[in-house]
């Protein structure tokens, strides 16, 4: 709607995303204190708000609808993105991706497959063709935890998996980490296991002599810095990642959807966006959730 001093005025008008992150300096390729629009500074639910200019990425991409666009709202993606950088993941390596349906377990399926991993997606039965359709290798039923290592490991022909993206937490963290340590001495790289979330427990039991001994690397991730976005949005750009939305809900309909969020049940899939009711028809209907 408006530029600020210095900036080209030909911007104004251009559709984007935004890197919502709150950075402290201007470091590129570090993100020490991670903070965010809509949280420590207001601007989630804003109709205008000011930002960086170089925060403010064009996107024109004409056949993405501004709802697939805002699906691909930065978070996931960059957390994502950042728990593969952390761990140093690399072309082949197989990689347990878990929360596989969610906003960043999604984002965690497309970017391994753009760099060349091979996701091995953690989720339930009734979303596994949704998963393998997006990209996963294979699904494993994150049911029945007393056969979990054993399952994963019969998708993959016996061989260990590299690296874990850890955003469940709980009780399975310690099954994430049994997945890893086998065949050690053919192994090319160190166990590694990123965790960004805790969706299933924030309190896990791990074995402390499994960490040293098999030397399993960790790593605590949030967010991401300015490099990785980046580097995201030219990949948003070039099509290589696609937005993963479930359905568009009103503004007005805020407890709705999220009541339905909280209870998503079967086949859910990525995000669900909200539309200001004054742009519903053009921007959310066509993406409505289908209740037939
Ligand atoms: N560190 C950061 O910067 C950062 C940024 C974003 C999010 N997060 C955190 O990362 C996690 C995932 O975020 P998200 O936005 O992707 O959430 P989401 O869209 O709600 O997805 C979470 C997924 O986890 C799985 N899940 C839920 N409960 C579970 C349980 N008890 N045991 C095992 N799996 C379970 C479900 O997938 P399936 O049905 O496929 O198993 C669910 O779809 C959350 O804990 C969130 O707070 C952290």
């Amino acid at each position: 709607m408006a530029v600020g001093e210095g900036i080209d005025p030909s911007r104004i008008g251009e559709r984007g995303l935004l890197d919502f992150n709150l950075y402290a300096d201007e470091r590129r390729d570090i993100n020490l204190t991670p903070d965010y629009y809509g949280h420590g500074a207001d601007g989630g639910y804003a109709e205008y708000i000011a930002v960086p200019s170089d925060q403010f990425h064009h996107v024109a991409n004409p056949k993405l609808h501004d709802a697939e666009l805002a699906a691909m709202g930065m978070c996931s993606y960059q957390t994502a993105y950042h728990m593969m950088t952390s761990a140093g993941i690399g072309a082949g390596e197989r990689v347990l991706v878990t929360g596989a349906s969610g906003g960043v377990g999604t984002a965690l399926i497309q970017l391994c497959r753009v760099v060349g991993a091979i996701p091995y997606a953690v989720s339930q039965p009734d979303k596994a063709d949704a998963l393998i359709a997006l990209g996963a290798e294979a699904v494993i039923d994150r049911g029945d935890l007393p056969t979990f290592v054993e399952r994963v490991l019969a998708t993959t022909g016996g061989q260990p998996i590299d690296a874990v993206m850890d955003l469940v937490g709980g009780e399975m963290t310690n099954l994430f980490i049994d997945t890893m340590i086998i065949d050690m001495q053919h192994r090319k790289r160190y166990p590694r296991l990123s965790i960004a979330g805790a969706s299933g427990g924030n309190l896990s039991e791990i074995m402390w002599t499994r960490i040293y001994l098999y030397q399993v690397q960790i790593f605590g991730v949030s967010h991401g810095t300015r490099e990785e976005a980046e580097q995201l949005i030219a990949w948003i750009r070039s099509g290589d990642l696609k937005p993963v939305l479930h359905a568009a809900f009103k503004l007005s309909e805020l407890h709705e959807a999220e009541r339905y969020f909280v209870n998503r049940g079967s086949n859910y899939l990525g995000k669900i966006v909200i539309v200001p009711d004054s742009q519903w028809q053009s921007h959310g209907a066509p993406f409505a959730l289908n209740t037939s």
